[in-house]
């Protein structure tokens, strides 16, 4: 089979195509996919860069996020059949409860094989199937960035009619995040470096809107467009350069989840969030569980996942250069074809 592998992490420049990989083949407890398509998070840059924290198996198989066709399934498998249109999960061991060590230790592409290949084998308990409305392609975007913001908004911050969101940026996660939020009935005000970015969130729901280039003390606005009294629930993707202004901006008891680090690591000041009696919390993506209750709300409202562009196979190194780079029209997820 075709897939590409990392022969080294230095970089894209490690990535390379394989032509003649032999097809895995499943196990009693096991799923054999056809991959349709792949995505990918800011996560795969570290990983091609050997920064992943709990290192990378050598010559790994990279991008966590894949969907495709179920083509055989091990005797004791019960959960799907051949035909089915499935994802795998980020971590496949994590099926319900906390996350621990053990689970944390084994994520696809990085400590584990991942999607970037035509079939891959994944263990039952960790092969969804996806709402019969979306296309191989925005299936595929669900598994990190889809589950990371539902987790974020839905699970721990239990977000509720009426509750203010706010957004950080229009990338893969802050754009479920808005499509969540708008799905609960929350208010959301959103953030980015552009305007034309700030009106394409708007026509997807987005109530206030903030250009954090031209303002820069963007958590002032947001205290000004609640009264006061500060957003509930931040979904928090900057990190050091913004996690200060995140806390300033939560209202008292606020919850600030603590998703990414675009904009750097770093010291922060604490004191906010002793005063304001804010909680913070840590996602790492989430759970098999998490994905069927994401699953269920998208099948029932119908929404689609954003994609600002998608390559087919044979240029993975391409769409590694538009995810890294940042340009100027990604909104929302880099997709690759298999
Ligand atoms: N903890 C987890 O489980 C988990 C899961 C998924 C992702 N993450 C992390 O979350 C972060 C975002 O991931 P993603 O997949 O959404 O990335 P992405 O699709 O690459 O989006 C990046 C976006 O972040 C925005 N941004 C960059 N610097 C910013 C800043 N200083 N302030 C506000 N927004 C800023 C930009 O929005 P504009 O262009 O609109 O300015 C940019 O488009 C990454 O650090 C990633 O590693 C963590």
């Amino acid at each position: 089979m075709k897939a590409f592998q990392l022969e080294d992490t230095c970089g894209i420049g490690g990535l390379m195509l394989r032509c003649n990989l032999e097809k895995p083949e499943p196990g009693p407890d096991e799923v054999l996919i056809r991959v349709r398509a792949a995505s990918l998070n800011f996560r795969d840059y570290i990983v091609a860069h050997g920064q992943y924290p709990v290192g990378v198996k050598p010559c790994v198989i990279p991008l966590s996020d894949g969907a495709g066709d179920v083509v055989e399934i091990g005797i004791s498998v019960t959960t799907v059949k051949v035909g089915d249109r499935v994802a795998g999960c980020f971590f496949p061991d994590w099926v319900s409860g906390p996350l621990t060590q053990e689970i944390f230790q084994r994520s696809l592409g990085g400590p584990l094989d991942g999607m970037l290949a035509e079939y891959v084998v994944l263990p039952q308990r960790a092969v969804i199937p996806f709402p019969e409305h979306l296309s191989y392609q925005e299936a595929a975007t669900l598994p990190n960035a889809g589950v990371t913001a539902w987790h974020a908004l839905v699970k721990a911050g239990r977000i509720r009619a009426g509750q203010t969101v706010l957004l950080l940026g229009t990338g893969g996660v802050s754009l479920f995040a808005l499509q969540f939020a708008k799905l609960h009935s929350a208010i959301v005000i959103q953030t980015s470096s552009s305007d034309e970015k700030l009106e394409r969130a708007r026509a997807m729901g987005a109530d206030y809107l903030i250009n954090y280039e031209n303002t820069p003390e963007w958590d002032e606005e947001v205290m000004k467009l609640t009264d006061g009294r500060g957003v509930d629930i931040v979904v928090e993707v900057g990190g050091a350069q913004t996690l200060e202004r995140s806390l300033r901006a939560a209202r008292f008891g606020g919850m600030v989840t603590l998703i990414g680090l675009m904009a750097g690591f770093g010291k922060i000041d604490p004191l906010p969030l002793i005063l304001r009696s804010i909680r913070m919390y840590g996602i790492n993506v989430g759970s098999a569980d998490m994905f069927r209750a994401m699953n269920l709300a998208i099948a029932t409202s119908g929404l689609h996942p954003v994609i600002t562009r998608t390559f087919p196979f044979d240029h993975a190194n391409y769409a590694y250069a538009y995810q890294f780079n940042q340009t100027e029209d990604h909104f929302g997820k880099t997709v690759i074809t298999v």
